[in-house]
């Protein structure tokens, strides 16, 4: 649109003014005229391409916000685009789900808000380290990564998330992590709350019958024996609880592209995700 803008532009303005006017209409200047207009459309979209390019690099950091509910595939899709685009990839989920593992092991109640922010202080710091490609979450110096994926930490994950103090005492950490490099980062709340200036956000959805369904295999997958109805009815709390909690609720931002992986496997989740990357950050 921007190259015929420039073309039309040339063109006007060559006819117009070029050349004595019986000139104007001979077919050499006609032919002239449309090359020269060809030219200038061309080298004036790059020259525009080369200047967005330049202003994204040295002036920003991308930052991808992708939101959804248990199950809809963000992680593994938010892991996946991350590596593909050269971005740090951060798991927020994984962060609250270390904090309700920590407050269990406290054996402080997790429904009750004073309880929990009374131990947030000695809370040991989170982080990720890598190992053989695959992500490790730890608490302190313990290497948390297979505890947090235990399903009764989800519940406890879910009950730390509903508490405010909670999400304020986590909103500068998970931040921090954008304001020095470009991310991919997944939660709930990320478009809304903690990048609401995202490059990018996208808010992943599927039935619950689709994403129970992919839970319970990944649960099998790693040796963790689940009944497919427990496993469904635990996703159906859960929305339940992320979307109607006060603070921060799983919702969509109104500036959010929607994308149901419902009927979508693995790699047609991924290409499309990358498509809306390639489209939003001009990469
Ligand atoms: O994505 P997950 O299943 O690992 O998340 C665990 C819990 O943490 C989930 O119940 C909702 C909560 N959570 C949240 O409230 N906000 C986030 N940004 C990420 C997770």
């Amino acid at each position: 649109m921007q190259a015929f803008f420039w073309f039309a532009l040339t063109f006007m303005l060559i006819i117009l003014f070029g050349g004595m006017p019986t000139n104007r209409l001979s077919g050499t200047f006609l032919i002239i005229t449309i090359i020269i207009a060809a030219v200038v459309a061309f080298i004036t979209r790059r020259l525009e391409k080369n200047l967005i390019a330049i202003g994204d690099t040295h002036m920003t950091h991308y930052s991808i916000a992708i939101d959804g509910p248990s199950g809809s595939g963000k992680s593994t899709l938010a892991k996946l685009l991350a590596g593909r685009l050269g971005f740090l990839y951060l798991d927020t989920g994984a962060i609250y789900r270390a904090v309700g593992l920590y407050v269990h092991r406290a054996g402080a109640d997790l429904t009750d808000e004073a309880a929990v922010e009374a131990l947030l202080p000695r809370l040991q710091k989170i982080s990720f380290g890598h190992e053989g490609g695959t992500q490790r979450v730890f608490l302190g110096d313990v290497d948390v990564s297979d505890d947090i994926r235990l399903p009764e930490v989800s519940l406890y994950a879910s009950q730390v998330a509903g508490h405010a103090s909670v999400r304020a005492f986590l909103l500068d950490m998970q931040r921090e992590f954008a304001r020095t490099e470009s991310v991919v980062m997944d939660g709930r709340d990320i478009g809304t709350v903690v990048l609401p200036d995202a490059s990018l956000k996208v808010f992943l959805t599927a039935t619950p019958e689709r994403r129970a369904e992919r839970r319970y295999q990944e649960l099998k997958g790693r040796g963790v024996e689940e009944d497919y109805a427990q496993v469904l009815a635990d996703i159906k709390a859960r929305d339940e609880r992320d979307m109607n909690r006060d603070v921060s609720p799983l919702r969509q931002a109104d500036d959010a592209v929607v994308l149901d992986t419902t009927d979508l496997d693995l790699d047609a989740s991924l290409e499309a995700l990358a498509r809306l990357a390639a489209e939003r950050l001009h990469i």
